[in-house]
């Protein structure tokens, strides 16, 4: 069977489907192929399998064109650039890569938070460019997470892991907002359910963002929402960029409504909003949080195990278009 990967990845996958007699082919070109010319690739090449990208805008033009297309894998837990629809009726499955990149995005999260609460981006900059030449009582200081309300937005695996490292590892006390209940988080880490994301949004000092991207979830976190958290809250994200209104919070940063931000994934990727570059309280990450060499080389693995469950006609252990909740 032909396999097309729209970008070079970790050769683990790679390296399995090979194994098991398929062929494989691999955009080569750095920032993948455009639109227009995925789909030339994919008719011409006639795939039956297809590991593609969250930068891949996999809609129905894609999924028609090529006859023998069985599964398109997605490299990334979150599937928002796919239309799962036509691929249902197509008979197509679409598969993610959940679990392996928990842990890199839940401790990616950490890194910005404290980066943002302890000033180190600044701090870094003064040192290097030659600014230190004194310790001082009072320079770059910042916040301690032992003790203060982390307000989670979406506790699915990874908002949960994160809930647990913030309880477990910085004492930090946590609030969550989610369409259900998780009672078993509640449990292990004391974590409060509000039925309100404003209820959160007033109350932690530091807020992070674990949502898929859907219609609902689409700028859940625009002008109105700022106005009602803490003037020294501290927003994080690292789900997807159109979660929030990328203008409202530039603005809200360089009016010190709120004290800072950690942003990992854009509205407009790879575009960033220009105000937004200019902020002093915001660290900003070109969507690295799964970027571990651990995490990355298991993606590719699932992705080709999902492909090879495909190929024997069952369904793939991944598939998100299906009744099986994943
Ligand atoms: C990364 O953003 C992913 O969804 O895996
Ligand atoms: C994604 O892995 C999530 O459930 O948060």
């Amino acid at each position: 069977m032909r396999v097309l990967v729209t970008k070079k990845i970790d050769n683990k996958g790679i390296d399995l489907l090979r194994a098991s007699g398929h062929d494989v082919e691999i955009v080569t070109e750095q920032n993948g192929l455009s639109h227009n010319a995925l789909v030339e690739k994919i008719r011409l090449y006639q795939p039956h399998a297809l590991i593609s990208m969250l930068t891949d805008s996999i809609d129905s033009e894609i999924l028609n064109a090529s006859e023998t297309l069985a599964i398109v894998a997605n490299y990334a837990v979150g599937f928002n650039n796919i239309d799962t629809l036509t691929a249902v009726q197509k008979r197509i499955f679409v598969t993610n890569t959940p679990d392996v990149l928990t842990e890199s995005v839940a401790e990616f999260t950490f890194a910005l938070m404290l980066a943002v609460g302890r000033h180190i981006l600044p701090s870094d900059e003064f040192v290097k460019s030659g600014s230190f030449n004194g310790w001082q009582p009072d320079s770059y200081l910042g916040i301690e997470l032992r003790g203060v309300t982390l307000g989670l937005l979406g506790v699915g695996r990874i908002g949960s892991r994160v809930a647990e490292i913030a309880r477990n590892g910085f004492g930090m006390n946590v609030c969550y907002f989610d369409v259900t209940r998780n009672e078993a988080l509640e449990r292990s880490t004391g974590a409060l359910f509000c039925a309100k994301k404003e209820s959160v949004l007033s109350n932690a000092d530091v807020i992070s963002i674990h949502v898929p991207l859907t219609n609902d979830t689409r700028g859940m976190i625009s002008n109105k929402e700022f106005q009602i958290m803490k003037r020294t809250a501290i927003l994080i994200n690292t789900a997807r960029g159109p979660v929030i209104n990328e203008s409202a919070l530039a603005e809200a940063l360089q009016a010190e409504r709120i004290a800072g931000a950690g942003i990992d994934v854009f509205e407009y990727e790879p575009e960033v909003n220009a105000l937004l570059k200019t902020c002093k309280n915001a660290v900003l990450t070109p969507h690295i949080g799964s970027a571990t060499e651990r995490a990355r080389s298991e993606m590719s693995r699932l992705a080709a195990e999902n492909i090879l469950q495909a190929f024997r006609g069952i369904v793939p252990q991944h598939a998100v278009n299906t009744n099986k909740k994943t």
